[in-house]
């Protein structure tokens, strides 16, 4: 109670007397607080005598500090007044300065590589969706033909949760092709879209590693689509981002959901790069969300967006964008 009172009587008179602009101020916030008959200070002076005997010498020694600091506080502000200068708000800060500028941060390297796929995929006719991290094992796997004894569907090499739709449990999903079979699941061809998200798999973290990573999905469903337009796009994705006249390269490969399949690599300072896998739209893909295999083709590709922005920036450590060291970010 005491303590309480005297802290706050400190914190009003420190207050007052900082802010008394001139002599007359000065005087009245003099009086108000230390003035010898009625000043607050003499008052809570008065109600020390009504202290249990044990606690007066603690009391008594607050009453003294806080009168020392009041009384310090009021020749301060004696002398600052006699000065001449009216207050240290406005001695202290010279408001015709011009004010220091905001430190704006950026965005994250990984946020702008995709928020420039997006663009240059856009370019070129492809509309920018998005899918759910939390998926169902139809969208992750059934439908993109990976059935139900694939090694792809190993709890070792997946995050399963323990909530389940039906019988099978959910996980997070580990590819972002389950956008494929979203967005043709809801609608016709034609289709141009590309899906850039995160995927999860429980992979030890190292430099070209992490148990979080995004992807960008591709996927085009049109009359006539062959390989020669999927390499074309991803010739054309390639210069666009990465600069000059990047080649692209097409390996022989499988993925269960295209046929044929391809690994895609890219030249980049002399060096084949491998940047992901792609191929056309597996028949068995297209009856399982509905459409007609016989009248519809189509490509789809899949890309490491950790990949493509370390290629580009030069970063030989994936770990690094995920450190959240500024020292890194910031270069970027
Ligand atoms: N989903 C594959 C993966 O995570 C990458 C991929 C390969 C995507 C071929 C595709 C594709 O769309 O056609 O390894």
């Amino acid at each position: 109670m005491f303590r309480a009172e005297l802290d706050r009587l400190r914190a009003d008179a420190e207050l007052a007397l900082s802010a008394a602009i001139d002599a007359a101020a000065l005087e009245a916030a003099r009086i108000e607080f230390l003035g010898a008959k009625s000043g607050r200070l003499k008052a809570i002076q008065k109600s020390l005598g009504g202290l249990a005997p044990a606690d007066k010498p603690a009391g008594g020694k607050q009453f003294n500090d806080a009168k020392n600091a009041i009384t310090a506080c009021f020749e301060a502000a004696q002398a600052r007044v006699a000065a001449g200068s009216s207050g240290p708000a406005v001695s202290a800060i010279d408001v015709t300065l011009p004010a220091d500028p905001f430190r704006l941060g950026h965005l994250h390297p990984i946020t702008k590589t995709i928020r420039r796929v997006q663009e240059i995929m856009g370019r070129l006719g492809f509309e920018s969706v998005d899918g759910p991290e939390v998926e169902d094992q139809w969208h992750n796997f059934e439908a993109l033909a990976i059935p139900a004894e694939h090694p792809a569907r190993d709890p070792l090499d997946n995050f399963y949760l323990a909530v389940a739709r039906g019988s099978d449990p959910l996980l997070l999903r580990s590819q972002t092709s389950t956008v494929q079979i979203r967005v043709m699941e809801n609608r016709e061809p034609p289709l141009r879209i590309v899906s850039l998200g995160r995927v999860y798999r429980p992979d030890t973290a190292d430099a070209t590693h992490y148990p979080m990573f995004h992807q960008v999905e591709g996927l085009l469903v049109e009359p006539g689509t062959t390989m020669a337009h999927l390499k074309s796009v991803l010739r054309m994705f390639a210069s666009s981002f990465l600069g000059g006249d990047v080649k692209v390269r097409f390996r022989p490969s499988f993925f269960p959901f295209t046929e044929p399949s391809v690994e895609v690599d890219m030249e980049w300072g002399g060096r084949w790069v491998e940047m992901g896998g792609a191929g056309m739209v597996d028949p068995a893909v297209l009856e399982a969300v509905g459409y007609d295999p016989d009248t519809v083709t189509g490509f789809a590709f899949g890309l490491g967006v950790e990949r493509i922005a370390a290629r580009r920036h030069g970063v030989d450590d994936i770990r690094d964008f995920y450190r959240n060291d500024v020292r890194f970010l910031r270069q970027f």
